[in-house]
């Protein structure tokens, strides 16, 4: 389950212009960035809150009406009836809507969701060292030639120091394998594209290469989480980051197979969509049956560097 941490400084879904002629070389103009879920089909928290609490693999209440009903049996039924009208349940599809503002606000305004207590935030203020093992960590992570992590995760200051949001909220397909686990993925005719749906639904006929697409998220308190990646693929984090740095080199170790034994790369994309995932350039290419470009113990460091962005208060899943 993602955090709700950090999200207030999601932008809006829109497209972005390159930034620098290795960006346009590499990217090219009118790169997706942006909105909240792993596919940016909404603009604000408010908007977002309806999805999960009507979703019937989520909250599955069945109507706004059942959402209102609930709301006026809670504890704080009147409070919302005097900030929203004292007929505010006799009319669902307003209360639904009110209740994404008010959790909108909830999550905008209490400190609780953007603590930057973390030992990375206290070093980016000179409060605190690095071990030598997390400063090779983000040594690797930064590294365009090794890691180049940081190209997306961001890690340098903003304006007026805001601190980074390990994240440039812009959408890349990285080709995570199929998790078979999921029920929906019983039906092999059946693809979680992204930003070209199915859930989503504006983007999907007009843009063939936002297939596979998703939103970068934040690593902020990712040593805290049990399940990675937008399907839930991968369970701990040192399986996550053996994936960044063996898909390329060893296919073998992380996809299905087909009838005749021959590895089917990307097989979380339809046939005709798989040269979508960009293997030219970051994150970690490197040619086939060679050499990863992190050890083990390299992976441990980098390791020890993420465990530095999770907040005081957070607890890292131990290993
Ligand atoms: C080109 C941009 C890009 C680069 C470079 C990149 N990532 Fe990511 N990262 C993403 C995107 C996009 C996702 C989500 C992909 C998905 O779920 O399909 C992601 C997801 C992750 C996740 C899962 C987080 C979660 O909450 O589920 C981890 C961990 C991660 N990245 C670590 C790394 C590390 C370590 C590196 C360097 C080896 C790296 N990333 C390089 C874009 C990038």
């Amino acid at each position: 389950m993602p955090s709700l941490r950090y999200l207030r400084a999601v932008p809006y879904w829109t497209f972005t212009q390159a930034n620098s002629l290795k960006e346009r070389l590499e990217d090219g103009d009118n790169q997706p960035s942006g909105g909240y879920t792993w596919d940016g089909r909404y603009n604000t928290p408010a908007d977002q809150a309806a999805f999960p609490l009507l979703n019937p693999d989520e909250m599955a209440n069945s109507s706004a009406d059942d959402v209102a009903q609930k709301l006026s049996k809670s504890a704080y039924a009147q409070q919302f009836r005097q900030a929203f009208g004292q007929d505010i349940f006799s009319r669902p599809a307003q209360a639904l809507v009110d209740l994404g503002k008010v959790l909108q606000a909830f999550q905008f305004n209490d400190s609780s969701f953007a603590p930057y207590s973390s030992k990375f935030d206290r070093v980016l203020d000179g409060r605190d060292h690095f071990t030598p093992q997390e400063a090779h960590g983000l040594v690797l992570f930064s590294d365009p030639d090794k890691g180049n992590c940081a190209s997306c995760h961001l890690i340098n200051k903003g304006a007026h120091g805001a601190h980074p949001a390990l994240t440039d909220y812009n959408f890349q397909t990285l080709g995570v394998p199929r998790n078979t686990e999921i029920p929906a993925n019983r039906d092999p005719n059946f693809f979680d594209m992204g930003l070209c749906g199915p859930l989503r639904q504006d983007e999907a006929k007009q843009q063939k290469w936002f297939c596979g697409m998703f939103r970068t998220p934040t690593l902020r308190n990712v040593a805290t989480r049990r399940v990675f990646f937008h399907n839930g693929m991968y369970h701990t984090l040192e399986v996550s980051l053996r994936f960044y740095v063996e898909r390329d080199t060893n296919p073998e170790k992380w996809y299905s197979k087909d009838a005749h034994g021959h590895v089917v790369k990307f097989d979380d994309l339809p046939k005709n969509l798989r040269s979508n995932v960009d293997t030219k350039t970051e994150p970690l290419t490197n040619h086939l049956g060679g050499k990863p470009v992190w050890s083990d113990s390299d992976i441990r460091d980098v390791m020890a560097f993420l465990d530095t962005l999770t907040d005081a208060d957070a607890k890292t899943v131990p290993r």
